[in-house]
């Protein structure tokens, strides 16, 4: 499919068959093309849990209103952000870099976090929102449906995977076969209010 195709064509699906399986080996691709969106100072501070567990699905249903596309979607990922990433041996985020190059990154990067927990936390939305986009753009080329969802007590889920307490919960993603088409488009708001040229 073509990326335009895919863009238009991507909707947030919420109904599923629950019996259908994505195959390992596309499972795989999309993670693979989920590993190429860009993370700042290449951080890939995104974590995902994949939820697999039957009763484990149905718990995080019961604390996401319990929609649906929790139990039925085939992947349901709770993409995570790790807080303290950049301190975590940041040399190996650019192991292919001139060592002149990473010597002089390395303090850039534990500099521009350190102490900052809303730059942390920022952070991690922001890698893991262009993850989630990455991994719903790659389902849809390849014919599949998806869900970004923020619908759920973030703190119950967190319990729930055993979040460790420098991560964060950014949001659920679900793909799989779609059984009932998405609602139509909620509407667009005014281009004028969306796109400011040289400032608001
Ligand atoms: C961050 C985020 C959280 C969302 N949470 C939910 C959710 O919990 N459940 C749901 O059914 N849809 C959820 N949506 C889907 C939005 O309602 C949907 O993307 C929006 O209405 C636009 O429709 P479209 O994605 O089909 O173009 C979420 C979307 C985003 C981006």
């Amino acid at each position: 499919m073509h990326t335009f195709e895919a863009i238009r064509t991507r909707r947030a699906v919420k109904h599923y068959d629950p019996k259908f399986q994505i195959p390992p080996e596309q499972e795989q691709e999309l993670m693979d093309l989920v590993r190429q969106t860009p993370t700042s100072f290449n951080t890939q501070n995104w974590r995902f849990v994949k939820l697999t567990d039957p009763a484990l699905r149905q718990k995080v249903r019961d604390v996401a209103w319990g929609q649906a596309q929790i139990t039925d979607a085939s992947l349901v990922y709770v993409v995570c952000g790790d807080l303290s990433a950049y301190a975590k041996d940041p040399a190996r985020y650019m192991v292919n870099y001139p060592k002149e190059i990473s010597d002089m990154y390395v303090p850039k990067i534990i500099e521009f976090y350190e102490g900052k927990d809303w730059q942390q936390r920022d952070e991690a939305m922001r890698s893991a929102g262009l993850a989630a986009q990455t991994l719903m753009l790659a389902a849809r080329a390849m014919g599949y449906e998806s869900c970004p969802m923020i619908g759920f007590d973030s703190e119950a889920v967190g319990e729930l995977i055993n979040l460790p307490s420098d991560h964060v919960v950014c949001m659920i993603v679900v793909v799989g076969k779609g059984i009932e088409p998405a609602r139509p488009k909620g509407g667009y708001i005014d281009n004028e209010e969306v796109f400011i040229e040289n400032g608001f």
